[in-house]
């Protein structure tokens, strides 16, 4: 099976040693300069941007179906395109994408299916008074949401109403340009974050392992939101009723809803949940994999990935290529550049990947590339280090001690990845 990748960090490595793990004959084509990418796929010279030279490409080469990973391309349109010149792709089309790309969308969405999420009220840069009006009538702490996609910058939690009220007028002057010109104000949900990745071909699904993101740059979750510093599979926090819960409240009707709308979802759905006293609501959907979760998700399952995505991205999802390996935890911890998410230095070489590979951990690469024959930093977050075990502690401990045997300059990562698990089995 010929698979074209689009996308460039810790992901789409894990996505590609997954689907050439898959028992099935898989070939990857991917335009990244990244190192851990580079490795196991065939490199090709396009313009990731230009989805009709995309479709070339595919044509041309004879691609069986492409997997993209980040939400940009699938939020401009990348999925219409391909699918328009009878190219499979697994990722949904510019309507479904919105599920992600613009949050009012998203909250209307979920109101009209009752799907479970923070009360809110969407308001567009000429009704500021009508902001501010809301934001009198309830309480704090307010969380205001820049509609359109902003690189996870656009989600302000604001302690007092005149912090919200700013930050409205913020958005409402262009500080995230387009995505601030209009803004969600919903109300703080307490409890603790996990997520559900769902792959589906806009009608049947699969659920995947749970999993927990680790958002913040420092321990305890304090410092400033990051694309997430590592994460643990399955999160205790989601037991057998809490799951259900889930997929009859959220996955079901979100999936059902999207094909009744006319707007089939193919691909991954990524549920963000708040959970709290034993009932999830919704943060946010994603329209992707998430990263870091798929890092810590995927080495957890096992059958013919490639075929599974396949299936999906052609209408016809065969869940029988899944299987999962029940008793095992799995733990990611990212390896960043120190300053990540704010400035930080790259260029650095990079040591000790094999030895913690010898170990038995998974290294998926973020930001690398290859200079020279030397692996150098090449982005905020560098690497994510993976391991398996029979219980969460296990996990955890191996992957700190891979994550121990690697080394280049300005190198940080939190110490607590999956220590809130841990509490929580402790205390239930
Ligand atoms: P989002 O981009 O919507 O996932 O928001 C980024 C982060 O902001 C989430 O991962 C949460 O930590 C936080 N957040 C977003 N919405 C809420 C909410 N309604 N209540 C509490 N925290 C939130
Ligand atoms: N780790 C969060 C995300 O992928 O959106």
């Amino acid at each position: 099976m010929k698979i074209l990748l689009i996308g460039n960090g810790g992901r789409e490595h894990c996505l590609a040693w997954r689907l050439l793990n898959s028992g099935t004959d898989a070939t990857i084509y991917s335009p990244s300069t990244n190192a851990g990418i580079q490795k196991l796929s065939n490199f090709v010279k396009i313009n990731e941007k230009d989805f009709q030279e995309i479709a070339r490409f595919c044509i041309e080469q004879k691609i069986d179906f492409v997997v993209v990973g980040p939400e940009e391309p699938l939020a401009n349109g990348i999925g219409d395109v391909l699918r328009a010149r009878g190219i499979p792709m697994f990722g949904p089309s510019k309507l479904a994408a919105r599920i992600e790309a613009s949050k009012s969308f998203a909250k209307d969405f979920m109101n009209r299916y009752n799907i479970p999420t923070a009360r809110y009220k969407s308001f567009s840069f000429d009704e500021l008074a009508k902001a501010n009006e809301y934001i009198d009538s309830i309480g704090t702490p307010i969380v205001v949401k820049a509609d359109g996609l902003a690189a996870g910058k656009g989600v302000v939690v604001c302690e007092s109403k005149e912090e919200a009220k700013s930050v409205v007028q913020k958005m409402f002057s262009g500080e995230f340009a387009e995505a601030g010109k209009k803004v969600v104000i919903e109300e703080y949900l307490e409890g603790e974050e996990a997520s559900i990745l769902a792959i589906t071909d806009g009608e049947r699904y699969v659920l995947l392992p749970s999993s927990q993101d680790h958002k913040r740059s420092l321990d305890g979750d304090k410092g400033k939101n990051t694309g997430g510093m590592g994460a643990i599979s399955p999160t205790p926090l989601i037991d057998n009723k809490v799951l259900k819960q889930i997929e009859d409240e959220i996955i079901r009707p979100a999936i059902q809803g999207m094909a009744n709308e006319g707007y089939p979802f193919i691909g991954c759905l990524y549920a963000g949940l708040m959970i709290k006293d034993g009932k999830a609501k919704v943060v946010e959907f994603n329209c992707r994999f998430g990263d870091p979760e798929t890092q810590a998700v995927l080495p957890l399952i096992q059958g013919d990935f490639a075929s599974l995505l396949y299936s999906a991205s052609v209408g016809k999802l065969n869940s029988n290529f899944c299987d999962f390996s029940p008793n095992n935890f799995s733990c990611c911890v990212i390896l960043a550049s120190r300053g990540y998410p704010d400035k930080y230095e790259k260029g650095f070489e990079i040591s000790g990947v094999e030895d913690a590979e010898k170990l038995g951990c998974l290294v998926f690469h973020s930001g690398t590339i290859l200079v020279n024959d030397k692996l150098l930093s090449n982005g905020g977050r560098v690497l994510g280090v993976v391991a398996m075990g029979n219980t969460l502690k296990q996990a955890i401990e191996k992957s700190y001690l891979g994550t121990s045997l690697i080394q280049f300059e300005n190198k940080y990562h939190r110490n607590d990845i999956g220590y809130k698990g841990l509490k929580y089995i402790e205390s239930h």
